[in-house]
């Protein structure tokens, strides 16, 4: 069973073998199924990016997509998340994609259904995919990880992206700065050193803004001041590195952990990754369904 769950799970050859894979998908070839393959979308929290770029992905390999949202399935009705996984396996789906506000959901699946789980992002746990396609934005921008300095600003604490991506980008040889309120840091000792916002623009090749995650806040926070005081304003991105980037998961919040200016600036691959993203995650479903279908890798095979 081939899951995707969080990065920390995959060897760098394997984070290597996706990135090449989807490298040979943005260059239209790769490979595709030759038989009928369906994958249900489960998404349980909000998403445009995921959910789309993950349905995209599907189509452009062929697959039959199962589209779900909680609030229009029999969860309404008591179903649990295990029923749920369980009702689409016996109907048919070869693969499941889910986004969950729970930390973590899959461990109640793992062992107990017989088809791939792909984490679309679980709470404030993982979000492989979105750090997949940010590895592949950093690659296809300096070629490789070793002693990059990467800085991640702002609401540490609640973001799946920036658990995953200091994660795997400390194992790649990259060095990890945090930075942003004290009272978003992260409890859990993430690989990665906190220091200030001036301080962490200017020694970075990476700026990675984050969203400010209220929906996980158990408090209002008014985001007045934010952008003077932890955000990325003109007068930072004229500190930065000449040849450093500004990424940024997105959805951003514009003048908030960004200027809006800067949104689409020279500099900004906000957009990069956006595109990135249904590559990568074509590169994802042939790693989950590869094995369940009887055809061979078509290399060169052109399927748009
Ligand atoms: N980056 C990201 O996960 O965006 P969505 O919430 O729109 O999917």
């Amino acid at each position: 069973m081939t899951n995707l769950l969080t990065m920390n799970e995959l060897s760098n050859d394997e984070i290597f073998s996706i990135l090449e894979d989807a490298n040979q998908y943005k260059d239209g070839k790769g490979w595709v199924p030759n038989d009928t393959i369906f994958v249900s979308n489960l998404f349980f929290e909000p998403s445009t990016r995921t959910r789309f770029s993950f349905e995209v992905a599907e189509k452009k390999l062929g697959l039959q997509v199962l589209n779900f949202t909680a609030e229009h399935s029999s969860v309404q009705k008591g179903e649990t998340l295990y029923d749920t996984v369980k009702t689409l396996e016996s109907i048919g789906a070869n693969a499941v994609v889910i986004r969950h506000q729970e930390d973590h959901f899959f461990e109640e699946l793992i062992g107990k259904v017989s088809i791939p789980i792909i984490n679309a992002g679980d709470g404030c746990g993982h979000h492989p995919s979105q750090s997949l396609l940010d590895l592949l934005t950093i690659k296809q921008e300096f070629g490789s990880f070793k002693d990059l300095t990467v800085s991640i600003h702002g609401d540490i604490r609640h973001s799946r992206v920036a658990r995953s991506n200091a994660e795997v980008l400390t194992m790649l040889g990259a060095n990890v700065l945090f930075s942003g309120p004290t009272k978003w840091q992260d409890p859990f000792n993430l690989n990665g050193q906190y220091v200030a916002v001036d301080e962490a623009i200017k020694q970075s090749d990476v700026v990675m803004l984050l969203r400010i995650q209220h929906e996980r806040h158990n408090e209002k926070t008014n985001p007045f001041n934010y952008l003077t005081e932890y955000g990325l304003t003109k007068t930072r991105e004229r500190q930065m590195k000449k040849n450093a980037i500004i990424m940024h998961p997105a959805p951003v919040n514009r003048n908030v952990e960004i200027d809006a200016d800067l949104i689409e600036c020279e500099r900004s691959r906000i957009f990069k990754q956006m595109e990135n993203g249904v590559f990568v995650r074509m590169a994802i479903l042939k790693r989950a369904l590869q094995q369940i279908t009887n055809n061979q890798e078509v290399n060169g095979h052109v399927i748009y």
